[in-house]
């Protein structure tokens, strides 16, 4: 299938920066806000995304009208009727996302492409409760999904070869760098990032050394834009845990268990910098390492 037109269920970061990402290239996108409420903020949070890119100079006004005006904000689900593909980026949770494909089937045709933006669920157990197993993959995008190049199409079970091909056509022509990847919790990234983040945790717990001087060391010698800290804020501590406890379900090796402070945090509701406070503390410019991590935590 030759994809023409786009439909995103869930109207968060990640849903909101793909929805960004296509209608940048040309896609008309059908964005359905999935909880209660209006889709007004949704709407002004991706003109004020694209507002930061014509002030860089990389879009002009004309360009971002345009591709506002090819998104169009729903609270229906039935909106994305006629799409091609959806992607679907709602809360991480499989029961939610299952019971959001069963409605899907019943929605689109049965030959649209029915994605999920999973970080770390099954899409093979997201797969089992359609009819039309062949159309339904996962399409996974990076945070921030506008720049990130990587996109992860996961190849589920069922998931068929025309299926995959035309995920891969898709994603070239939004600029994106696509790889595929078998149906395992965690898929590559994550599945790499996730203990990454957690050893740098659990190294803070053992005293090597401090928040600062860790995400300086990662930046300063390895390269990584961020360190481990700051990606774990940027992520979002819940989301983090989310994926270090789905992986650990799996997996069942103590390595990959959420730590002691990581949980304490969210617990907190410190949850990063959509919280104000993380592992850094946001309210102080710039940020400083969170008041409540500076006692010894284990
Ligand atoms: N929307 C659009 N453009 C954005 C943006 C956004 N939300 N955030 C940054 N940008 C653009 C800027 O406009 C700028 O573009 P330009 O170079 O063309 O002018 C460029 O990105 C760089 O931005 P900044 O200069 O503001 O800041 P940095 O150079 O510090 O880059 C960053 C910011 C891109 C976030 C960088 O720090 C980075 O790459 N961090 C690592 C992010 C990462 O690893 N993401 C993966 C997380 S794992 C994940 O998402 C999986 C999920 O399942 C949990």
């Amino acid at each position: 299938m030759d994809i023409q037109n786009v439909g995103i269920i869930g109207t968060g970061a990640m849903g909101l920066g793909i929805a960004q990402v296509c209608a940048h290239n040309g896609f008309p996108v059908t964005a359905v806000k999935a909880t209660p409420g209006s889709w007004e903020r949704a709407k002004t949070t991706v003109e004020k995304s694209f507002g930061r890119i014509v002030e860089r100079g990389k879009m002009t006004a004309d360009e971002r009208d345009a591709a506002m005006s090819r998104i169009t904000f729903s609270t229906d689900e039935h909106a994305v009727a006629c799409c091609d593909l959806i992607v679907e980026s709602v809360i991480e949770d499989i029961d939610t996302k299952k019971d959001l494909f069963r409605r899907l089937e019943s929605i689109c045709r049965p030959d649209a492409l029915l994605t999920t933006n999973t970080s770390t669920l099954s899409v093979t157990a997201m797969m089992a409760v359609c009819k039309h197993r062949g159309r339904v993959a996962g399409l996974h995008f990076f945070n921030p999904a506008p720049v990130m190049k990587l996109v992860e199409i996961i190849h589920g079970f069922e998931t068929s070869d025309e299926t995959l091909s035309d995920l891969d056509a898709f994603c070239k022509k939004i600029g994106k760098d696509p790889v595929i990847v078998q149906d395992t919790t965690g898929f590559i990234v994550n599945r790499l990032l996730t203990p990454y983040m957690l050893n740098a945790i659990r190294m803070l717990e053992r005293g090597t050394g401090t928040i600062e001087s860790i995400d300086h060391a990662m930046r300063s010698g390895a390269a990584h834009p961020m360190g481990p800290f700051e990606l774990a804020d940027y992520i979002g501590l819940d989301v983090v845990e989310a994926m270090a406890t789905n992986i650990f379900h799996d997996v069942r090796h103590e390595h990959h268990a959420p730590p002691h402070t990581l949980t304490r945090l969210v617990q907190l509701g410190y949850l990063g910098r959509k919280t104000g406070k993380g592992f850094y503390d946001y309210a102080q410019k710039p940020a400083v390492q969170n008041p409540a991590l500076l006692r010894p935590v284990v």
